[in-house]
């Protein structure tokens, strides 16, 4: 039997096995693996894994079955969740939940479409586990495997860590010929496309096919669900590339995934902190010594994808780099996104000639730890590392910002890019318009070009900025202000255009603070903005201090709209009575009294 859906034939069975899926599933526990999430209620609350936040706006409600995040808006149910945050498509959702909740999903119970859709990615997943199981026998094969075994060996990785990481290796092409991985999947019957696919099996020109990685030891790169995305395959000694990863694929995006955080997702989300290296063998050394809160990207600099990922398991990522220029140039680059990712981050520099893998191996753990301790935040790091160069002297400062300057424009979004002119400047005491039109630092400074008509919103009236800061901090807050009066209050024309400028901003994007930048062209405004988010704020707290200060200041501007009004109304009602008019008089005294009344109503 089958019924029909926005025109397409489902079979009720099919519903009928998504209704059950649906009714089983543990949202909180599916959604718990990635994000942090702590009970509030009946509800559960966490950092939102689609946009970035510092406080919880992300909520599951198990009662419901769906997410919500009243921060960015997505909201959906256990399916939705796999799509979005992994990426699966429909049916691997479907049959990944089914699995968990121990449900027998028979591929018939499918549409043909879905069971194509399911088969499409599968099989590349099913190849690359095919793969691992190879390079692990190819490992322990006393012959192929010999070189490997030796070679990591004497870089201290022991047995039980080539069991943890399911280490293999690619045999020598000398020893097992140019396809003997290639041969062996195909014999078990995987499609060449899909070996093609997934980057283990590349064409030759005259035809046939051989092995993408040859003589290599072989880490298998494995997603959040445990699956196996890809490899990542480092030569046994010298050559070049020194290492080689599989292409980007439908499984595999490289940008998201980082080496070692399924593994260790447990440990960094016990110690809230993430340890970031460079390399691979930096990630298994120190798991070797027993620090295993680390993980490592792929040969590529951090993503704002990465970042996102790490913070549905830590409050703080800790780059842990040589002292090096690459480094520092690392370190660089990656704080427009740890502004904008709304994470901590905090550097720990190793001697000059270490990494982590040759500094543990020769300080061991302790060591380790005891840099760790004297890590120092990321921005401040960077700073100073350009003052130490350049100096702060005049030529020294400009220098700084032209090098700033390249790396504010390498930030990707304008949101980054006003966060990082804000900071800098206020460090180097330097006008942030400096930052982007490129003008020199004189000895004398230049005269603004145009006298600022307003004073700005960093010398708004106390309860004026006040209200300001906490309408940046807790945009959600907007609309209940704006019912008590908010732009009825507000005098100063910096106050008046910025929430102006909120309103249409809330209009587009409800309740994104980091958003709000785009809406700002004023340089001024957004380094106050940017100040205000990026924290030393009085206010930067928990969503149960936000209502209570809404609180307060909806009461604030409720009782000065009624001063005002009734302030107004007076006037009218002197006037109306030294014109005499006796119909207008009692109209404005009816709406003086109506006021009192409801005046006194709210007080009681
Ligand atoms: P490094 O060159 O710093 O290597 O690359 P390493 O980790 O110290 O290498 P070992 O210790 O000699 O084995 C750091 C990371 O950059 C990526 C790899 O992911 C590597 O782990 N990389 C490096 C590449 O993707 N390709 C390369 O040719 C080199
Ligand atoms: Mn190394």
């Amino acid at each position: 039997m089958s019924v029909q859906v926005k025109g397409v034939a489902v079979s009720t069975s099919h519903d009928h096995i998504k209704r059950t899926i649906k009714e089983t599933a543990d949202i909180v526990q599916v959604v718990g693996e990635v994000v942090e999430l702590k009970r509030a209620g009946n509800r559960l609350t966490g950092l939102c894994p689609f946009h970035s936040e510092k406080t919880p706006s992300f909520t599951v409600n198990p009662q419901g079955r769906f997410f919500h995040c009243f921060g960015c808006g997505e909201h959906g149910d256990v399916f939705d969740f796999l799509m979005k945050y992994h990426r699966m498509e429909f049916p691997e959702a479907l049959k990944n939940l089914a699995q968990r909740c121990g449900i027998d999903l028979e591929e018939r119970q499918l549409t043909e479409a879905e069971r194509l859709q399911l088969r499409r990615r599968e099989i590349l997943f099913e190849a690359n586990e095919m793969a691992t199981v190879l390079y692990q026998e190819f490992l322990r094969h006393p012959r192929l495997g010999k070189l490997a075994r030796k070679y990591l060996e004497q870089r201290g990785v022991d047995a039980g860590v080539v069991e943890r990481y399911r280490l293999g290796s690619a045999p020598d092409p000398e020893q097992a010929g140019w396809h003997v991985l290639t041969d062996q999947l195909l014999a078990k019957g995987l499609p060449i496309d899909a070996l093609q696919q997934v980057g283990l099996s590349v064409a030759k020109e005259q035809g046939g096919f051989y092995d993408r990685f040859r003589s290599r030891i072989m880490f298998p790169l494995v997603d959040l669900t445990g699956r196996v995305a890809a490899f990542g395959g480092r030569i046994l000694g010298e050559g070049k590339p020194k290492y080689m990863n599989s292409p980007e694929s439908p499984v595999f995006d490289k940008g998201r995934l980082l080496f070692g955080l399924r593994q260790h997702r447990d440990s960094i989300r016990k110690q809230r902190k993430a340890l970031v290296v460079e390399g691979n063998f930096d990630v298994l050394l120190l798991a070797v010594h027993g620090i295993d809160n680390v993980v490592a990207p792929l040969g590529t600099a951090l993503s704002r994808h990465h970042i996102q990922t790490l913070r549905g398991y830590a409050d703080e990522a800790i780059l842990l780099f040589d002292a090096d220029s690459a480094g520092l140039k690392a370190a660089m680059r990656s704080i427009p996104l740890f502004l904008a990712g709304q994470m901590e981050a905090k550097v720990a520099l190793l001697p000059t000639g270490h990494d982590p893998d040759s500094f543990v191996r020769a300080e061991g753990a302790a060591a380790v730890a005891a840099l760790m301790e004297q890590a120092r935040p990321l921005a401040e790091f960077a700073f100073d590392n350009l003052v130490r160069t350049h100096g702060l002297t005049l030529a020294g400062k400009n220098k700084i910002v032209a090098v700033l300057n390249e790396l504010i424009r390498d930030a990707a979004d304008p949101g980054q890019r006003a966060l990082m002119t804000a900071h800098f400047s206020e460090k180097l005491g330097v006008p942030s318009s400096y930052f982007t039109t490129g003008r020199q630092l004189t000895a004398r400074p230049a005269a603004p070009e145009t006298a600022p008509e307003s004073p700005g919103l960093a010398r708004l009236p106390r309860r004026e900025k006040q209200v300001i800061d906490f309408l940046i901090l807790y945009p959600e807050h907007f609309a209940d202000l704006r019912e008590a009066g908010l732009e009825q209050v507000l005098q100063e024309p910096a106050a008046v255009r910025f929430v102006s400028r909120l309103a249409q901003a809330t209009a587009i994007l409800p309740g994104r603070p980091e958003q709000l930048l785009d809406m700002i062209t004023d340089e001024e405004e957004r380094a106050y903005v940017v100040q205000i988010l990026t924290g030393g704020s009085p206010h930067d707290a928990e969503q149960e201090e936000g209502r209570s200060m809404r609180d307060e200041l909806v009461r604030w501007l409720g009782s000065v709209a009624h001063r005002r009004t009734a302030a107004n109304i007076q006037e009218q009602i002197n006037r109306a009575e030294g014109i005499g008019n006796t119909g207008l008089l009692m109209e404005l005294i009816r709406r003086k009294q109506e006021m009192e009344q409801k005046k006194r109503g709210n007080s009681i």
